[in-house]
């Protein structure tokens, strides 16, 4: 197979170098705060906007720290917006219209925003209106794949504004030295060759839902197939019943694979029940089941290499499939169609 025929973009160089981008997120908003913030009182509620690739630093702090955080996604701002919120637009392009939709709301209401961007509108507006805005520097990699920069960026913009007194950004900062991509990329590759002519269908317990969702995405725009996400133990109330006995009419068997992300180590240990009873179900209807460990000193080294791995899998799926994985035409027409008035 020719890989680099394939990868016209290079997007494996990007996964390898992709830890380097926690630095680079960093310094890329060292400076970047508002100017008239109250530091003595710490907001109602942070509100993160993004789409996409863009919205995935706001789900993962959702998860990583216990700071009253929404991850919003659509038109306009939610209902929790207001003067006591600290909202944070984050759109790589600066170009998406739902979160340019929620900076404009933001700004129209005088309510205290920042921006992330690497330019395009969202950063020509923030000039205009003087906002603060952070500007990620080039290369312009997939927005899905900025992950790093984005989200080293929003924990910086939190501590430029006393939001976070602990040391994550010692501990990204430090990962971002220890973390070797090229170290699970033969484990995706293999994983590549199980899903292959199948329809993944990812688990992960509560805690590690944003990184099945990024598998989930990864997979639907890397290697350009449908996919599946849920979580323990909820999917053990509904989503069970349609693995179980499945209709044959519907889809077989044999076109679904099941990978379950499970933290062995700190996961509640009914969850850990929960997941080997899922697995025999499974296992006995005669669908393909695996366990993929997480690994990691803390949690954000759990997500951050199981994310990579997903990287991994998606773009040794595109390989098979012989797709290129950076482009995806469908998202772009789709924008293309939406700007038409
Ligand atoms: C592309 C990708 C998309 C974009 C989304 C929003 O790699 O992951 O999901 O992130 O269409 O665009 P941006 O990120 O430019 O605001």
């Amino acid at each position: 197979m020719e890989v680099t025929k394939i990868d016209k973009s290079n997007m494996r160089k990007t996964i390898l170098d992709f830890p380097k981008q926690f630095k680079v997120g960093v310094n890329a908003a060292k400076k970047t705060h508002l100017e008239k913030w109250s530091f003595l009182t710490p907001p109602e509620n942070i509100i993160v906007c993004g789409m996409g690739g863009s919205a995935l630093p706001g789900d993962i702090l959702v998860t990583l720290r216990p700071l009253d955080v929404f991850s919003y996604k659509s038109y306009r701002l939610p209902l929790q917006a207001g003067n006591e919120s600290l909202i944070i637009c984050i759109s790589y392009s600066g170009n998406t219209e739902e979160t340019l939709s929620s900076f404009e709301t933001a700004v129209g209401r005088n309510l205290p925003v920042i921006s992330i961007t690497t330019g395009g509108k969202l950063a020509e507006l923030s000039k205009k209106y003087k906002v603060p805005c952070v500007i990620l520097p080039p290369p312009y990699v997939p927005p899905r794949l900025a992950l790093g920069q984005m989200f080293a960026a929003l924990l910086q913009v939190l501590k430029n504004h006393n939001l976070l007194d602990d040391p994550i950004i010692n501990d990204l900062l430090k990962l971002g030295n220890s973390l070797k991509p090229a170290d699970f990329e033969l484990k995706g590759k293999k994983i590549a060759k199980e899903i292959f002519g199948r329809i993944p269908i990812i688990y992960n317990s509560r805690r590690f839902r944003v990184v099945g969702t990024i598998w989930k995405n990864s997979l639907n725009e890397t290697a350009k197939i449908l996919a599946l996400a849920n979580y323990f133990p909820e999917l053990n109330h509904n989503e069970i019943v349609g693995l179980w006995r499945i209709n044959e009419s519907q889809i077989s068997n044999d076109k679904i694979y099941v990978l379950i992300l499970r933290d062995k180590e700190s996961s509640h240990p009914r969850i850990l029940k929960q997941m080997e009873i899922t697995k025999n179900f499974i296992e006995k209807e005669g669908i393909g089941v695996e366990f993929i460990e997480i690994k990691g000193k803390n949690l954000l080294e759990k997500f951050f290499s199981t994310i990579i791995l997903g990287f991994w899998t998606s773009f040794w799926l595109a390989m098979e499939y012989k797709v290129d994985p950076t482009q995806i035409k469908p998202i772009d027409e789709f924008k293309r169609k939406l700007k038409e008035k």
